[in-house]
């Protein structure tokens, strides 16, 4: 059995936690500096708490840990971890610059540990199927991809550190586009961008936007600096593009929301809806379009992701290396390159080079 520590016992701390135990791993232990979030974090996954990041990497009774911490924290944590001789599972983003990014990569390999980056999305059912596709020259050479993730009230605790570029590294785009343009190249292996081009907007201030629920506390006079929607063209070396829609909030009616990914090939198109059981293929018979359901087996995506992840983070443990579709160290640079890439454009009006 796995044993891991958790370094942060906010929203997503407990998403792993619950995934982590779902697959036989043992959370051992948690920290979090607010002690009233570690207590309800350790009563409700039966760990012991630590007493501090630097007792937590210091156990013997763990071999890996997850950091599940803002932005800012990530890059010193990461380093910690790894200096301390525990496997990794790092949140995305890997970090806030590609500085930061070396720094990890260093400690890493000094280390000899694994470092799993937190692409969750890699192991949905559909992003899967859609791989093995596209792999299996079912679309032919893949021509463009349009990444769209738009959310109608999705800010993720306004006012807070989500939204203060300092401790977030930027807006919708580094905390959500992220998946999208980690899991554009990882399905197509399209992995040499060479331009981009990228507008970062802002629609939405913190009194202006209602709240809902799910997405934590708002701080009514705390900070919103950093973008709250962004599109970009990235292209590839290869010739391929990649379109990228994201937003955390918007005024469009929820009916004309349609997130997913739609990847168009020489021979064919997919239609990929990241959480749902089926996706479509287009293709042409005789000259004519033609298009037809596939389907594939789902328990509950959401959770079959994470725990995709987790079984991954065990054997990346068990074996000191990883498995086929975890993300690397490696993959989190690129990504971060993009995002550089895209925010460095908006700034300069113009397309730069990645
Ligand atoms: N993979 C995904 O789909 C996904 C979803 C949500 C968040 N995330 C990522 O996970 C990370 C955390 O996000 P969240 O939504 O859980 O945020 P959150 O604000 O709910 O929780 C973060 C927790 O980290 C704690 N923390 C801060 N500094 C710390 C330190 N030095 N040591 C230990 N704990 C510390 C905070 O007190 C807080 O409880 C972010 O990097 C975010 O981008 C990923």
């Amino acid at each position: 059995m796995t044993n891991i520590g958790i370094i942060g016992a906010g929203m997503i701390a407990n998403v792993h936690a619950e995934a982590a135990k779902a697959v036989g791993t043992n959370v051992v232990c948690v920290f979090d500096p607010r002690e009233s979030k570690t207590n309800e974090f350790a009563k409700k996954h039966e760990c012991d708490v630590a007493s501090s990041v630097e007792e937590l990497v210091a156990r013997d009774n763990i071999e890996g840990v997850v950091i599940a911490v803002p932005n800012d924290q990530h890059a010193p944590l990461a380093i910690q971890a790894l200096e301390s001789g525990k496997h990794v599972l790092l949140e995305k983003p890997m970090a806030m610059s590609i500085t930061q990014c070396d720094e990890i990569l260093a400690a890493r390999d000094a280390s000899g540990k694994v470092l799993q980056m937190g692409f969750v999305c890699r192991y949905s059912p559909a992003a899967m199927k859609a791989k093995h596709l596209i792999e299996d020259g079912t679309i032919g050479d893949v021509l463009d991809v349009q990444a769209t993730l738009v959310r109608q009230r999705g800010i993720p605790g306004i006012g807070g550190w989500f939204t203060t570029k300092q401790r977030s590294g930027g807006g919708c785009l580094i905390d959500i586009g992220v998946h999208l343009i980690d899991l554009a190249m990882h399905i197509t292996q399209k992995k040499s961008p060479i331009n981009a081009l990228g507008k970062c907007t802002r629609a939405f201030t913190i009194d202006s936007y209602a709240y809902e629920e799910m997405w934590s506390t708002p701080v009514k006079d705390g900070t919103f600096d950093v973008e709250d929607r962004v599109r970009a063209i990235i292209s590839d070396s290869s010739g391929t593009t990649f379109q990228y829609n994201v937003a955390w909030a918007t005024h469009l009616p929820e009916d004309t929301l349609q997130d997913g990914l739609l990847i168009e090939g020489t021979k064919g198109a997919l239609v990929v809806d990241l959480w749902a059981d089926e996706m479509t293929l287009g293709y042409s018979e005789e000259g004519n379009p033609k298009d037809k359901k596939i389907t594939f087996d789902v328990t509950e995506a959401w959770d079959d992701a994470f725990q995709g992840e987790h079984k991954a983070f065990a054997d990346a443990v068990t074996n000191n290396a990883h498995t086929a579709t975890a993300g690397t160290g490696e993959d989190g640079r690129l990504v971060q390159m993009v995002i550089d890439a895209i925010y460095e454009s908006d700034a300069q009006c113009r397309q730069v080079e990645v």
